[in-house]
């Protein structure tokens, strides 16, 4: 049968900035308001955020990055508003939810106070610190030896939690491309200084999944406090690779996965929320070994429509979970074997999601549609033709539609009817 997706358990773990209450729990840190509007074009208004905002609170994100306060001044107002308001916004239906909201800085004190200065008001506030960890960055962009940077991490995690943060993350930027030894270093150098996340970004999106999750493995196995630390994941999509890097990251330990909505961010994007989420839930059970979340699915459409509206970032057709084709069937094969159980070709139930389909299989009608989806919609269209008379007209309908790049309508549809009535 189709599976049927139900949103998830209202219980959920108690929160702790560094301990995983219960293993099989993956976090999702939704950073649609910071990375996701650094995509090109994609500015966003104060107001619009906080809209954006109470919609991730909805749909139960975990952890809501909600922008970078250093960066300007609407963007310090955007994330105070957004923490003041959907901050302490406690859902006792949900064991007591509230997301944490986050602010990012660089790893310098201005940045950092700014930060705290805007997330505070919130229940639970989070300031993400960063600084690059990989040779080229290093080099090139800081031109800081290793040892600098080590002590610039350092400093920053220690003056966040000085400012009474108890939840900061830290993410060595470039970490794909980052030497091993000199990661485990960083890392295990600023859990010391108090870090409660450690983050790891395949910045320019070079990873391979079997070697992102090799990553994350190492860091279980090479940091000695690392228990002291959630590990996460930020993987952006330059080789169209972020959801797959991010489901080996959860398979090797990390039990937060940074994404956005509809998968926008710099560049080619970044792991999109809605198939890492849709993955862990159709496969959680059997393939992650029970990993599971905490997000009310029955949002993703909402809020995905939302994002698309208002950044101007239109979703491509074929987009999973989320593009206008993705429960939608061309070929007649396909039609067919919908219109008797759609557990033939579609592995969720677009419902479940708040996608609602004009008809109840996605049947569209063009050049490859069979005859049975035909008869079925001229039958819903009160046209119940059998025998000769339905052959006549699927003819004259797969000539027209051959030259349709669009489909055919309805009105189409009545239109070869009429003719065809007319005719005879
Ligand atoms: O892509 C990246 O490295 C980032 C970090 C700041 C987490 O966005």
């Amino acid at each position: 049968a189709v599976q049927r997706i139900v949103s998830a358990s209202p219980e959920r773990p108690d929160y702790v900035p560094n301990k995983i209450s219960d293993p099989n729990y993956v976090r999702f840190f939704d950073t649609t308001l910071r990375d996701g509007e650094q995509s090109p074009g994609a500015t966003l208004t104060s107001g619009e955020k906080l809209e954006i905002a109470r919609n991730l609170h909805k749909l139960g994100v975990d952890i809501i990055e909600a922008g970078f306060p250093c960066s300007s001044l609407d963007d310090f107002e955007g994330v105070n508003n957004i923490a003041k308001v959907v901050g302490n916004d406690v859902d006792e239906s949900r064991n007591g939810y509230v997301p944490v909201i986050c602010g990012l800085s660089r790893a310098n004190k201005k940045d950092i106070q700014t930060a705290w200065d805007a997330v505070s008001p919130a229940k639970r506030p989070r300031i993400h610190t960063f600084i690059a960890t990989s040779p080229i960055h290093m080099e090139f962009k800081l031109r800081k030896t290793p040892d600098e940077v080590v002590q610039l991490a350092v400093d920053a995690v220690k003056f966040a939690r000085g400012l009474g943060c108890e939840d900061v993350e830290f993410s060595p930027e470039d970490a794909g491309r980052t030497e091993p030894e000199f990661l485990y270093r960083v890392l295990e150098a600023v859990i010391d200084a108090g870090a409660t996340t450690i983050n790891i970004p395949d910045t320019v999106g070079i990873c391979i999944p079997d070697e992102f999750g090799d990553i994350i493995a190492g860091i279980k196995n090479n940091v000695p406090n690392v228990d002291q630390a959630i590990i996460s994941t930020h993987c952006q999509n330059d080789l169209g690779l972020s959801t797959g890097n991010s489901l080996a990251g959860a398979a090797a330990g990390a039990r937060q996965v940074e994404c956005t909505i509809n998968g926008i961010g710099e560049r080619a994007g970044n792991a999109s929320l809605e198939e890492v989420a849709l993955a862990l839930h159709l496969r959680g059970e059997t393939h992650f070994k029970g990993l599971y979340h905490g997000l009310d699915l029955s949002h993703i459409a909402n809020t995905s429509k939302m994002v698309t509206e208002y950044t101007g970032m239109a979703v491509q057709p074929h987009k999973a979970i989320v593009g206008a084709n993705a429960f939608a069937h061309e070929s007649g094969i396909h039609q067919d074997g919908m219109l008797k159980n759609k557990a033939t070709y579609e592995i969720m139930d677009p419902e479940k999601l708040g996608i609602f389909r004009k008809d109840d299989a996605g049947i569209f009608l063009g050049k490859h549609s069979g005859r049975h989806a035909v008869r079925t919609r001229l039958q819903e269209l009160g046209y119940p033709l059998e025998g000769e008379e339905l052959n006549e007209v699927f003819a004259r309908f797969k000539k027209i539609a051959e030259l349709r790049s669009g489909g055919m309508s309805d009105e189409d549809l009545v239109a070869i009817v009429s003719e065809k009535v007319f005719q005879s």
